[in-house]
């Protein structure tokens, strides 16, 4: 049902009570002298008029007062401020509109809060995950030096071998923090996009063999696919070449000795298609959905040798995204794992 307007309600309020002392007031003539029609006629208008003006100033008064408040509220308005609510318009309905803005700024505030309970959520398992991170080497690092402190120093046996092995865990912790450093400026949109053409062929060729010797020792073959001589896309080339870097760090982890990584490469209409397939131990379809997630890990309780903080996958997608292009993943256990991006061809 529509609500009145404030000028109809006060129409109807003067109506009944101008016809009330119209009534009551011929009545009581009445009594005394003879009923003059004109008389009647002139106590209905001036009392109709006179509550006429007098309703619609109270109701313009009382919504002058509650309206600017519940109008301050809802619009986080500061009392005082410059900035005025709109002027209420009497012919329209302004109770229903007070309603209907009352009722917004409660649907507003309610998906504000629940993205605010996320967040909150969020940043409390990130923080979790962080100092449970970190943790490890930092409590190894304490380790090895205070064996170094209590004797181990003059150990020429173990000295040189336990500053090497605090080393590396510094190495972990720095490479750690690089990570987190990469992931809150991709997440702040504070990474700015170097975009250029360049051939993927060559960037690609160049990362293989940057990893040839880390693939090598696992005893797997890392190599690329494709009869095409260069293959120009549109995106920043250092990105690229970490997204591609982590896909195959990944491969050879998380592969079979005497394995194989191929990249391949297929042509969309606008886009390239680039595939990372391993033949490695896979992922259960379970963990997949979750894969890109900070800090997600299949294995939780693998050693860190054997992987890293699960970042790795994470600032890929971010990187991806940046790009506003996609990331997939398809794996069978014991067969091995594929994971696809695009590019824009240039
Ligand atoms: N090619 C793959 N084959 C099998 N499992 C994989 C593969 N790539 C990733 N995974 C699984 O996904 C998890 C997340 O990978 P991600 O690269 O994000 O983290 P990470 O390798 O553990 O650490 P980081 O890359 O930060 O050093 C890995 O821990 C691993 O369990
Ligand atoms: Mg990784």
């Amino acid at each position: 049902m529509r609500n009145l307007t404030p000028k109809q309600l006060a129409y109807r309020l003067s109506l009944l009570i101008a016809a009330l002392i119209t009534v009551l007031s011929s009545l009581l003539w009445m009594i005394n002298y003879p009923l003059e029609w004109y008389l009647v006629v002139l106590t209905f208008l001036i009392s109709f008029l006179t509550c006429y003006f007098i309703f619609l100033w109270g109701i313009r008064q009382f919504i002058d007062r509650k309206f600017r408040l519940i109008y301050k509220t809802i619009h986080n308005l500061k009392v005082g401020l410059k900035r005025e609510p709109q002027k209420v318009d009497m012919s329209e309905d302004v109770f229903g509109r007070i309603r209907q803005e009352v009722i917004d700024w409660d649907k507003r505030n309610r998906k504000e809060i629940a993205r605010l309970t996320d967040q909150e959520k969020f940043r409390r398992e990130f923080l979790g995950n962080v100092s449970h991170e970190l943790k490890t080497p930092i409590f190894s690092i304490q380790g090895y030096i205070l064996t170094l402190l209590e004797g181990g120093l003059e150990d020429k046996k173990i000295n040189r071998n336990f500053l090497l092995k605090a080393e590396k865990s510094i190495n972990r912790m720095i490479e750690m923090v690089d990570d987190l450093d990469e992931i809150s400026k991709l997440e702040s949109n504070r990474m700015v996009l170097d975009i250029k053409r360049f051939d993927l062929l060559a960037l690609t060729k160049e990362i293989i063999e940057s990893l040839e010797y880390k693939a090598k020792k696992k005893k797997i073959s890392l190599r690329m696919n494709t009869d095409q001589k260069n293959i120009f896309v549109k995106a920043d080339p250092a990105r690229i070449s970490q997204v591609i870097t982590n896909l195959l760090v990944n491969s050879i982890n998380y592969g079979k000795e005497d394995g194989r990584t191929t990249v391949k490469f297929f042509d969309l209409d606008e886009n390239v298609l680039v595939e990372v397939g391993d033949n490695g131990r896979g992922i259960e379809a379970e963990h997949l959905p979750r894969l890109f997630e900070r800090f997600y890990r299949v294995d939780k309780g693998r050693s860190r040798s054997d992987g890293g903080s699960g970042l790795g996958l994470a600032i890929v997608k971010h990187i991806m995204e940046a790009h506003q292009q996609t990331i997939n993943v398809r794996s069978k256990v014991g067969e091995g794992s594929v994971f696809s991006f695009t590019l824009e061809k240039a």
